[in-house]
């Protein structure tokens, strides 16, 4: 059954707006993880425009369940997960002046590093994802480098409009998971997914772990980040669930 993890950089955002010490993305953990998130994922951004170091290392230290640290390749940025040592890094591109993560990390450019920075990682027993659009290309890059494995970019599912736009983003993840898959790759996926558009990605079966962030947090605002999570949660479920009950 796929599996959520609760993405609270935001919980940052909010807080780093005042640069005060609340709402404190800790808090935030706690609650997604009394919800029944499977993880917590947090993006470590090299201009710590939301979530700071601290954070991190206290969600490592506290957390009953998974941390999932989001990286860009980035020198230091790779020396403190080594410290760190969370249960999985995604690897994804950064630019300075994007509002969130455009992209999937370019494996195939950056082929020599990723390998380096997965040997590194994989030394301090830490597994290793690349985040990546749907591109056969990209994947097999990211398998070659050693990934454990990849996160399956929803942004351009997420923004989609048409029905037969929507068809085609569809069968590229089912696709994008099947050729994971023959590299022996476990697949995620995330970015852009709501209460609204979850549903037919939920249901591509094997999909085991989904990063959402910005939709949670949002509705957190309305509801509380526990109702909100646990939303999701059961959104997730009801959906993966169905392939199982044909
Ligand atoms: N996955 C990755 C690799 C991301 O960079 C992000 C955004 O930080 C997410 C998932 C979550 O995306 P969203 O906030 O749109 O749910």
């Amino acid at each position: 059954m796929a599996m959520l993890n609760v993405n609270i950089d935001h919980v940052a955002t909010i807080r780093q707006a005042r640069m005060v010490d609340e709402p404190n993305p800790v808090w935030a953990a706690v609650e997604c993880e009394l919800a029944g998130a499977n993880g917590i994922t947090m993006h470590l951004r090299e201009d710590l425009r939301h979530i700071q170091k601290r954070d991190v290392e206290i969600v490592r230290q506290t957390a009953g369940v998974m941390l999932n640290f989001e990286m860009a390749m980035a020198e230091p940025v790779v020396r403190f997960a080594v410290k760190l040592k969370p249960k999985l890094a995604t690897l994804v591109p950064e630019k300075r002046r994007e509002l969130t993560t455009e992209g999937g990390l370019d494996c195939v450019k950056q082929k020599i590093r990723l390998k380096s920075v997965t040997q590194r990682l994989h030394k301090a027993g830490i597994g290793v994802s690349a985040f990546v659009t749907p591109d056969p290309k990209q994947i097999t890059a990211a398998a070659d480098a050693g990934c454990d494995a990849i996160e399956l970019h929803t942004g351009m599912y997420a923004n989609a409009r048409s029905d037969q736009k929507i068809a085609k983003c569809l069968r590229d993840l089912e696709k994008g998971r099947d050729l994971g898959w023959q590299h022996g790759l476990i697949v995620h996926a995330g970015h852009g997914l709501n209460y609204r558009n979850i549903g037919p990605v939920a249901q591509i079966e094997g999909l085991s772990e989904f990063n959402i962030g910005h939709s949670i947090i949002a509705r957190s605002v309305f509801v509380g980040i526990r109702q909100a999570t646990a939303e999701m949660i059961k959104l997730i479920d009801k959906f993966s669930g169905q392939f199982l009950n044909e």
